[in-house]
């Protein structure tokens, strides 16, 4: 299993363990962690997932794709260069103990 730590806006964690292969953005929404919509289901066709990763993470996720940046542009809250589509970012083992921000609204 693999852990994953959600920090919502006003600073409250929400941590999970959630299999490997899984998404952020699906272990969010089967663990009931506020602050990720995941409307779409993963398809990259809303920008309900949207997520910070945090700056330690950062190197270990990777950078987010043209399409994640295209969708991006729909986001609610403001986007940074550590914004992510969290259904975008599939858990493996190296990612074990991740930390991402949430945004403050995501709709
Ligand atoms: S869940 Fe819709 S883009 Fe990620």
């Amino acid at each position: 299993m693999i852990k994953v730590t959600y920090v919502a806006h006003d600073g409250t964690e929400t941590v999970i363990e959630a299999e490997e292969g899984t998404s952020v953005m699906q272990a969010a929404v089967s663990n009931d962690v506020e602050g990720i919509v995941g409307e779409c289901g993963g398809s990259m066709m809303c920008a309900t997932c949207h997520c910070y990763v945090d700056e330690a993470w950062e190197a270990r996720t990777g950078q987010r794709s043209d399409d994640e940046d295209e969708m991006l542009e729909g986001a609610a809250s403001e986007v940074t260069e550590r914004s992510r589509l969290s259904c975008q970012i599939k858990l493996d083992p190296s990612l074990d103990g991740l930390v991402v921000h949430l945004p403050e609204e995501q709709l």
